[in-house]
Protein backbone atom coordinates (compact mmCIF):
# COMPACT_ATOMS: atom_id res chain seq x y z
CA UNK A 1 0.00 0.00 0.00
CA UNK A 2 1.12 3.26 -0.49
CA UNK A 3 2.91 4.96 2.09
CA UNK A 4 0.57 8.15 3.69
CA UNK A 5 2.74 9.09 6.19
CA UNK A 6 6.58 9.68 7.02
CA UNK A 7 9.02 10.68 9.17
CA UNK A 8 12.50 11.90 8.47
CA UNK A 9 15.44 11.76 10.59
CA UNK A 10 18.26 13.96 9.49
CA UNK A 11 22.03 13.76 10.87
CA UNK A 12 24.98 15.54 10.36
CA UNK A 13 25.72 19.10 8.60
CA UNK A 14 22.88 21.49 7.98
CA UNK A 15 23.38 20.28 3.94
CA UNK A 16 21.58 17.53 5.51
CA UNK A 17 18.42 19.29 7.20
CA UNK A 18 18.25 21.21 3.90
CA UNK A 19 17.55 17.69 2.14
CA UNK A 20 15.35 16.23 4.46
CA UNK A 21 13.76 19.40 4.33
CA UNK A 22 13.26 18.74 0.62
CA UNK A 23 12.88 15.22 0.32
CA UNK A 24 9.60 15.83 3.11
CA UNK A 25 8.33 18.74 -0.12
CA UNK A 26 8.79 15.83 -2.55
CA UNK A 27 6.41 13.22 -0.76
CA UNK A 28 4.22 16.30 0.49
CA UNK A 29 3.80 17.01 -3.46
CA UNK A 30 2.53 12.83 -3.73
CA UNK A 31 -0.19 13.65 -1.23
CA UNK A 32 1.86 12.45 2.09
CA UNK A 33 2.13 14.11 5.36
CA UNK A 34 4.57 13.87 8.36
CA UNK A 35 3.20 11.49 10.85
CA UNK A 36 1.89 12.77 13.77
CA UNK A 37 4.04 13.11 17.11
CA UNK A 38 4.56 9.54 18.65
CA UNK A 39 2.64 8.16 15.49
CA UNK A 40 4.22 5.16 13.49
CA UNK A 41 4.88 6.48 9.89
CA UNK A 42 4.58 3.90 7.17
CA UNK A 43 7.73 5.63 5.86
CA UNK A 44 10.97 6.17 7.70
CA UNK A 45 13.91 8.06 5.72
CA UNK A 46 16.86 8.01 7.60
CA UNK A 47 18.95 10.90 5.99
CA UNK A 48 22.59 9.79 7.31
CA UNK A 49 26.18 11.20 8.00
CA UNK A 50 29.09 9.49 7.30
CA UNK A 51 31.52 12.63 7.91
CA UNK A 52 32.72 10.46 11.46
CA UNK A 53 33.30 7.31 14.03
CA UNK A 54 31.20 4.10 12.98
CA UNK A 55 28.66 5.84 10.80
CA UNK A 56 27.64 3.02 9.09
CA UNK A 57 27.26 0.69 12.03
CA UNK A 58 25.39 3.33 13.94
CA UNK A 59 22.60 4.13 10.24
CA UNK A 60 22.29 0.10 10.57
CA UNK A 61 21.38 0.00 13.93
CA UNK A 62 19.17 3.08 14.02
CA UNK A 63 17.23 0.94 11.03
CA UNK A 64 17.45 -2.30 13.17
CA UNK A 65 15.02 -0.17 15.86
CA UNK A 66 12.33 0.44 13.43
CA UNK A 67 11.31 -3.30 13.44
CA UNK A 68 8.11 -3.09 15.72
CA UNK A 69 7.68 -5.28 18.64
CA UNK A 70 4.70 -7.27 16.29
CA UNK A 71 7.77 -7.83 13.92
CA UNK A 72 5.67 -5.37 11.65
CA UNK A 73 7.75 -2.11 10.06
CA UNK A 74 7.45 0.49 8.17
CA UNK A 75 8.66 1.10 4.45
CA UNK A 76 12.78 2.03 5.23
CA UNK A 77 14.79 5.06 3.20
CA UNK A 78 18.27 4.82 3.42
CA UNK A 79 19.40 8.46 2.64
CA UNK A 80 22.79 10.90 2.86
CA UNK A 81 26.33 10.16 2.61
CA UNK A 82 26.24 6.14 4.04
CA UNK A 83 23.44 5.83 1.66
CA UNK A 84 25.72 6.93 -1.52
CA UNK A 85 28.96 5.49 0.38
CA UNK A 86 27.51 1.99 1.11
CA UNK A 87 25.41 1.80 -2.11
CA UNK A 88 23.76 -1.83 -3.02
CA UNK A 89 25.95 -3.15 -0.24
CA UNK A 90 23.32 -1.98 2.20
CA UNK A 91 20.53 -3.93 1.03
CA UNK A 92 23.01 -7.17 1.59
CA UNK A 93 23.56 -6.17 4.89
CA UNK A 94 20.34 -5.09 6.32
CA UNK A 95 17.27 -7.05 5.15
CA UNK A 96 15.11 -4.22 6.68
CA UNK A 97 15.84 -1.66 4.00
CA UNK A 98 13.74 -1.18 1.04
CA UNK A 99 15.36 2.21 -0.58
CA UNK A 100 18.96 3.17 -0.60
CA UNK A 101 19.01 7.08 -2.34
CA UNK A 102 22.50 9.11 -2.38
CA UNK A 103 22.05 12.72 -1.86
CA UNK A 104 22.09 13.83 -5.39
CA UNK A 105 19.37 11.30 -6.53
CA UNK A 106 16.55 11.92 -4.04
CA UNK A 107 14.62 13.96 -6.44
CA UNK A 108 13.66 10.24 -7.74
CA UNK A 109 12.48 9.30 -4.40
CA UNK A 110 8.84 9.70 -5.06
CA UNK A 111 9.54 7.03 -7.67
CA UNK A 112 11.47 4.85 -5.54
CA UNK A 113 8.85 5.04 -3.03
CA UNK A 114 5.97 3.51 -5.81
CA UNK A 115 8.66 1.01 -6.90
CA UNK A 116 9.30 -0.22 -3.24
CA UNK A 117 5.55 -0.66 -2.64
CA UNK A 118 5.41 -3.01 -5.47
CA UNK A 119 8.32 -4.95 -3.74
CA UNK A 120 11.29 -3.96 -5.47
CA UNK A 121 14.34 -2.66 -3.73
CA UNK A 122 15.61 0.84 -5.63
CA UNK A 123 19.23 1.76 -4.76
CA UNK A 124 20.19 5.21 -6.77
CA UNK A 125 23.38 6.39 -5.88
CA UNK A 126 23.74 8.42 -9.28
CA UNK A 127 25.45 11.68 -9.70
CA UNK A 128 23.85 12.78 -12.37
CA UNK A 129 24.55 15.84 -14.47
CA UNK A 130 21.26 17.51 -14.42
CA UNK A 131 20.83 18.70 -11.14
CA UNK A 132 17.92 17.39 -8.39
CA UNK A 133 17.38 20.85 -8.12
CA UNK A 134 15.29 21.53 -10.97
CA UNK A 135 12.73 18.51 -9.85
CA UNK A 136 11.86 20.32 -6.62
CA UNK A 137 8.62 22.20 -5.87
CA UNK A 138 8.47 25.48 -5.04
CA UNK A 139 9.31 26.44 -1.47
CA UNK A 140 5.96 26.90 0.60
CA UNK A 141 7.30 26.85 4.05
CA UNK A 142 10.13 28.67 5.87
CA UNK A 143 11.40 28.71 9.11
CA UNK A 144 12.71 32.56 10.38
CA UNK A 145 15.88 31.18 9.37
CA UNK A 146 16.14 29.11 6.31
CA UNK A 147 18.74 27.15 4.51
CA UNK A 148 19.01 27.92 1.34
CA UNK A 149 21.30 25.00 -0.51
CA UNK A 150 23.77 27.11 -3.33
CA UNK A 151 26.88 24.95 -4.32
CA UNK A 152 27.71 21.07 -3.44
CA UNK A 153 30.19 19.14 -3.75
CA UNK A 154 33.83 19.25 -2.92
CA UNK A 155 37.06 19.56 -5.10
CA UNK A 156 39.53 19.37 -2.35
CA UNK A 157 39.97 16.38 -1.66
CA UNK A 158 41.39 16.90 1.62
CA UNK A 159 43.00 13.56 3.05
CA UNK A 160 41.02 12.59 5.79
CA UNK A 161 37.72 13.71 4.57
CA UNK A 162 35.08 11.80 2.45
CA UNK A 163 32.59 14.74 1.63
CA UNK A 164 34.17 14.68 -2.42
CA UNK A 165 33.38 11.09 -3.01
CA UNK A 166 29.97 10.90 -1.08
CA UNK A 167 29.18 14.47 -1.95
CA UNK A 168 30.77 14.43 -5.75
CA UNK A 169 32.50 17.13 -7.50
CA UNK A 170 31.90 20.91 -6.82
CA UNK A 171 28.84 22.27 -8.56
CA UNK A 172 26.97 25.50 -8.20
CA UNK A 173 23.41 26.27 -8.51
CA UNK A 174 22.73 28.53 -11.40
CA UNK A 175 22.00 32.35 -9.74
CA UNK A 176 18.25 32.81 -10.85
CA UNK A 177 16.97 29.71 -9.19
CA UNK A 178 18.62 30.44 -6.13
CA UNK A 179 17.05 34.05 -6.03
CA UNK A 180 13.50 32.28 -6.49
CA UNK A 181 14.32 30.28 -4.39
CA UNK A 182 15.37 32.78 -1.79
CA UNK A 183 12.12 34.87 -2.81
CA UNK A 184 9.62 32.02 -2.28
CA UNK A 185 11.58 31.53 1.02
CA UNK A 186 10.83 35.60 2.18
CA UNK A 187 7.33 34.87 1.23
CA UNK A 188 6.86 31.58 3.09
CA UNK A 189 8.40 33.71 6.17
CA UNK A 190 11.76 33.75 6.33
CA UNK A 191 13.52 36.51 7.25
CA UNK A 192 17.08 35.49 7.66
CA UNK A 193 18.79 33.01 4.76
CA UNK A 194 21.76 31.10 5.39
CA UNK A 195 23.65 29.90 2.24
CA UNK A 196 24.64 26.62 1.84
CA UNK A 197 27.57 24.45 0.52
CA UNK A 198 30.32 22.48 1.15
CA UNK A 199 32.34 24.96 -0.23
CA UNK A 200 29.81 27.57 0.08
CA UNK A 201 32.82 30.60 -1.13
CA UNK A 202 33.45 28.64 -3.83
CA UNK A 203 30.42 29.39 -5.62
CA UNK A 204 30.43 30.84 -8.63
CA UNK A 205 27.98 31.74 -11.81
CA UNK A 206 30.30 33.40 -13.90
CA UNK A 207 31.19 36.24 -14.01
CA UNK A 208 29.06 36.01 -10.83
CA UNK A 209 30.57 35.27 -7.27
CA UNK A 210 29.35 34.67 -3.94
CA UNK A 211 29.50 38.19 -2.68
CA UNK A 212 27.43 39.22 -5.93
CA UNK A 213 24.91 36.47 -5.30
CA UNK A 214 24.81 38.14 -1.44
CA UNK A 215 24.20 41.42 -2.92
CA UNK A 216 21.53 40.77 -5.46
CA UNK A 217 19.78 38.97 -2.07
CA UNK A 218 20.07 41.61 -0.17
CA UNK A 219 17.85 43.53 -2.53
CA UNK A 220 15.33 41.13 -1.43
CA UNK A 221 12.34 43.18 0.90
CA UNK A 222 11.63 41.24 3.98
CA UNK A 223 14.91 39.62 3.65
CA UNK A 224 16.47 41.26 6.79
CA UNK A 225 19.94 38.79 7.36
CA UNK A 226 22.02 36.97 4.86
CA UNK A 227 24.39 34.49 6.36
CA UNK A 228 26.63 31.80 4.54
CA UNK A 229 28.55 28.31 5.39
CA UNK A 230 30.84 26.66 5.09
CA UNK A 231 33.74 28.17 3.79
CA UNK A 232 37.29 27.32 2.70
CA UNK A 233 40.23 29.79 3.37
CA UNK A 234 42.06 29.29 -0.13
CA UNK A 235 38.10 30.43 -2.03
CA UNK A 236 37.86 33.24 0.69
CA UNK A 237 38.31 36.29 -2.44
CA UNK A 238 38.90 39.66 -1.22
CA UNK A 239 35.36 40.70 -3.01
CA UNK A 240 33.76 38.62 -0.37
CA UNK A 241 35.57 40.04 2.14
CA UNK A 242 34.77 43.31 1.27
CA UNK A 243 30.94 42.70 1.03
CA UNK A 244 31.07 42.06 4.70
CA UNK A 245 31.93 45.75 5.22
CA UNK A 246 29.60 47.01 2.53
CA UNK A 247 26.16 44.86 2.79
CA UNK A 248 24.20 45.60 5.97
CA UNK A 249 22.78 42.51 5.77
CA UNK A 250 25.37 40.26 5.95
CA UNK A 251 25.54 39.48 9.51
CA UNK A 252 29.17 39.44 11.12
CA UNK A 253 30.13 36.07 11.53
CA UNK A 254 32.37 33.51 9.33
CA UNK A 255 32.84 29.76 9.38
CA UNK A 256 36.17 29.34 8.53
CA UNK A 257 37.76 26.31 9.39
CA UNK A 258 41.23 26.08 9.69
CA UNK A 259 41.50 21.90 11.27
CA UNK A 260 45.25 22.68 12.36
CA UNK A 261 47.72 25.45 13.72
CA UNK A 262 50.86 23.36 12.49
CA UNK A 263 51.80 23.99 8.69
CA UNK A 264 53.39 20.31 8.88
CA UNK A 265 50.22 19.14 9.13
CA UNK A 266 47.90 20.96 6.79
CA UNK A 267 50.32 19.98 4.72
CA UNK A 268 49.85 16.77 5.23
CA UNK A 269 45.72 17.33 4.99
CA UNK A 270 46.44 18.69 1.48
CA UNK A 271 44.76 21.84 3.11
CA UNK A 272 45.97 24.27 0.33
CA UNK A 273 46.15 26.76 3.15
CA UNK A 274 49.11 27.73 5.49
CA UNK A 275 48.62 29.00 8.98
CA UNK A 276 49.58 32.38 7.68
CA UNK A 277 47.76 32.62 4.53
CA UNK A 278 44.87 31.96 6.98
CA UNK A 279 45.88 34.16 9.31
CA UNK A 280 46.20 36.79 6.73
CA UNK A 281 42.54 36.33 5.49
CA UNK A 282 41.15 36.72 8.99
CA UNK A 283 43.06 39.74 9.48
CA UNK A 284 41.80 41.23 6.14
CA UNK A 285 38.34 40.56 7.33
CA UNK A 286 38.79 42.00 10.20
CA UNK A 287 40.35 45.54 8.81
CA UNK A 288 36.24 44.84 6.64
CA UNK A 289 34.49 44.38 9.62
CA UNK A 290 35.91 45.13 12.87
CA UNK A 291 33.09 43.13 14.97
CA UNK A 292 33.63 39.69 13.02
CA UNK A 293 32.77 36.56 14.80
CA UNK A 294 34.88 34.00 13.69
CA UNK A 295 34.27 30.38 14.10
CA UNK A 296 36.09 27.62 13.15
CA UNK A 297 36.77 23.46 12.87
CA UNK A 298 39.41 21.70 14.15
CA UNK A 299 40.36 18.16 13.98
CA UNK A 300 42.94 16.72 16.88
CA UNK A 301 45.20 13.39 16.01
CA UNK A 302 45.61 13.86 12.60
CA UNK A 303 48.34 11.02 11.57
CA UNK A 304 51.58 11.99 12.63
CA UNK A 305 50.04 15.00 15.08
CA UNK A 306 52.91 15.76 17.24
CA UNK A 307 52.89 17.48 20.49
CA UNK A 308 54.46 20.36 19.36
CA UNK A 309 51.85 20.38 16.14
CA UNK A 310 49.40 20.24 19.00
CA UNK A 311 50.60 23.34 20.54
CA UNK A 312 50.76 25.12 17.77
CA UNK A 313 47.21 24.18 17.35
CA UNK A 314 46.41 25.83 20.84
CA UNK A 315 48.14 28.72 19.68
CA UNK A 316 45.85 29.76 16.75
CA UNK A 317 42.87 29.75 18.73
CA UNK A 318 44.37 32.46 21.14
CA UNK A 319 45.77 34.33 17.78
CA UNK A 320 42.06 34.27 16.09
CA UNK A 321 40.22 34.15 19.30
CA UNK A 322 37.32 32.37 18.25
CA UNK A 323 33.92 33.52 19.31
CA UNK A 324 33.29 29.63 18.71
CA UNK A 325 34.37 26.74 17.30
CA UNK A 326 33.95 22.91 16.71
CA UNK A 327 36.81 20.37 17.41
CA UNK A 328 36.56 16.58 16.33
CA UNK A 329 39.18 13.60 17.02
CA UNK A 330 40.49 12.26 13.85
CA UNK A 331 38.45 9.63 12.59
CA UNK A 332 39.79 7.13 9.67
CA UNK A 333 37.36 6.97 6.64
CA UNK A 334 37.62 4.41 4.88
CA UNK A 335 38.75 5.31 1.00
CA UNK A 336 40.37 8.17 2.04
CA UNK A 337 44.79 8.77 2.09
CA UNK A 338 44.89 9.79 5.59
CA UNK A 339 43.33 6.05 6.96
CA UNK A 340 46.42 4.91 4.89
CA UNK A 341 49.30 7.07 6.49
CA UNK A 342 51.49 6.06 9.31
CA UNK A 343 51.69 6.73 12.82
CA UNK A 344 47.80 6.72 13.39
CA UNK A 345 47.24 8.87 16.82
CA UNK A 346 46.29 6.33 19.95
CA UNK A 347 42.72 7.58 21.46
CA UNK A 348 44.10 8.24 24.69
CA UNK A 349 46.03 10.99 23.18
CA UNK A 350 43.24 11.87 20.91
CA UNK A 351 40.99 12.45 23.94
CA UNK A 352 43.27 14.41 25.94
CA UNK A 353 44.38 16.80 23.09
CA UNK A 354 40.76 17.39 22.26
CA UNK A 355 39.49 18.29 26.00
CA UNK A 356 42.56 20.59 26.23
CA UNK A 357 41.63 22.33 23.12
CA UNK A 358 38.35 22.06 24.23
CA UNK A 359 38.98 24.27 27.38
CA UNK A 360 40.81 26.14 24.84
CA UNK A 361 38.04 27.28 22.59
CA UNK A 362 35.27 27.51 26.08
CA UNK A 363 37.64 30.38 27.11
CA UNK A 364 38.32 32.18 23.68
CA UNK A 365 34.06 31.69 23.63
CA UNK A 366 33.43 33.15 27.05
CA UNK A 367 35.56 36.15 26.43
CA UNK A 368 33.52 36.72 23.34
CA UNK A 369 30.24 36.62 24.61
CA UNK A 370 31.80 38.53 27.56
CA UNK A 371 32.73 41.34 25.59
CA UNK A 372 28.99 41.69 24.34
CA UNK A 373 27.92 42.31 27.65
CA UNK A 374 26.15 46.11 27.48
CA UNK A 375 25.71 46.08 23.61
CA UNK A 376 22.89 46.91 21.83
CA UNK A 377 22.19 44.73 19.37
CA UNK A 378 18.88 42.75 17.30
CA UNK A 379 18.27 39.27 17.40
CA UNK A 380 15.72 37.37 15.74
CA UNK A 381 13.44 34.65 18.15
CA UNK A 382 13.26 31.35 16.49
CA UNK A 383 12.33 29.76 19.19
CA UNK A 384 10.71 28.78 22.99
CA UNK A 385 12.87 28.96 25.78
CA UNK A 386 12.24 25.91 28.61
CA UNK A 387 10.90 28.50 30.89
CA UNK A 388 7.55 29.77 30.90
CA UNK A 389 7.43 33.34 28.60
CA UNK A 390 11.27 32.74 27.45
CA UNK A 391 12.30 33.13 23.99
CA UNK A 392 15.60 32.52 21.98
CA UNK A 393 17.02 34.17 19.30
CA UNK A 394 19.95 34.83 17.63
CA UNK A 395 22.27 37.80 17.71
CA UNK A 396 24.16 39.16 14.27
CA UNK A 397 27.58 37.13 16.05
CA UNK A 398 24.86 33.91 15.88
CA UNK A 399 24.66 34.05 19.99
CA UNK A 400 22.05 32.19 20.97
CA UNK A 401 20.03 35.01 23.36
CA UNK A 402 17.39 34.09 26.13
CA UNK A 403 14.82 36.67 26.81
CA UNK A 404 11.67 37.47 28.51
CA UNK A 405 9.53 38.80 26.07
CA UNK A 406 5.51 38.09 24.24
CA UNK A 407 6.90 38.27 20.98
CA UNK A 408 6.56 35.51 18.36
CA UNK A 409 8.72 33.36 16.52
CA UNK A 410 10.22 35.71 13.33
CA UNK A 411 9.87 38.63 15.28
CA UNK A 412 13.04 40.56 15.16
CA UNK A 413 13.77 42.75 18.70
CA UNK A 414 15.87 44.91 19.56
CA UNK A 415 17.54 43.95 22.92
CA UNK A 416 20.72 44.63 25.14
CA UNK A 417 22.93 41.56 26.33
CA UNK A 418 22.79 41.45 29.99
CA UNK A 419 24.75 38.46 30.57
CA UNK A 420 26.85 35.92 29.25
CA UNK A 421 27.79 32.38 29.50
CA UNK A 422 30.43 30.27 27.22
CA UNK A 423 27.21 29.17 25.05
CA UNK A 424 24.75 31.76 25.08
CA UNK A 425 24.00 35.02 26.28
CA UNK A 426 20.93 36.59 28.15
CA UNK A 427 19.28 39.79 26.20
CA UNK A 428 17.09 42.32 28.34
CA UNK A 429 13.79 43.72 25.90
CA UNK A 430 14.43 47.46 24.87
CA UNK A 431 11.62 47.67 21.53
CA UNK A 432 10.34 46.16 18.92
CA UNK A 433 12.24 46.67 16.03
CA UNK A 434 10.98 48.72 13.15
CA UNK A 435 10.08 45.16 10.23
N1 LIG B 1 37.79 13.00 11.19
C1 LIG B 1 37.48 13.99 12.06
N2 LIG B 1 36.89 15.14 11.69
C2 LIG B 1 36.59 15.30 10.38
N3 LIG B 1 36.02 16.31 9.72
C3 LIG B 1 35.94 15.98 8.42
N4 LIG B 1 36.44 14.76 8.22
C4 LIG B 1 36.87 14.31 9.43
C5 LIG B 1 37.51 13.12 9.86
N5 LIG B 1 37.82 12.15 9.02
C6 LIG B 1 35.63 17.57 10.37
C7 LIG B 1 36.38 18.77 9.78
C8 LIG B 1 35.34 19.45 8.95
C9 LIG B 1 34.08 19.13 9.74
C10 LIG B 1 32.80 19.28 8.99
O1 LIG B 1 34.25 17.80 10.14
O2 LIG B 1 36.80 19.59 10.85
O3 LIG B 1 35.56 20.83 8.81
FE1 LIG C 1 36.20 17.85 3.20
FE2 LIG C 1 38.32 19.46 2.79
FE3 LIG C 1 36.26 19.46 1.06
FE4 LIG C 1 35.93 20.49 3.52
S1 LIG C 1 37.34 21.27 1.93
S2 LIG C 1 34.49 19.10 2.43
S3 LIG C 1 37.19 19.15 4.75
S4 LIG C 1 37.65 17.75 1.44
Amino acid sequence: MTPKTFKIKSFGCQMNVYDGERMGELLGAKGMTVAAEGEDADLVILNTCHIREKAAEKAYSDVGRLKREDGSKPLIALAGCVAQAEGAEAKRRSPLIDIVVGPQAYHRLPEMVEAAVLGGRPVDTDMPAISKFEAFPPRRRANPSAFLTVQEGCDKFCTYCVVPYTRGAEISRPWGDIVVEAQALVGAGAREIVLLGQNVNAWRDDPRGLADLIRTLAMIDGLERIRYTTSHPADMSDALIAAHGEIDKLMPYLHLPVQSGSDRILKAMNRSHSTATYLATIAKMRAARTDIALSGDFIVGFPGETEADFQATLQIVDEVRYASAYSFKYSARPGTPAALMEDQIPRDVMEDRLRRLQERITANSTAFNQSKVGSDTQILIERTGRRHGQMIGKSPWLQSVHVETAAAIGDLLDVTLVAALPNSMTGAIRAKAAA
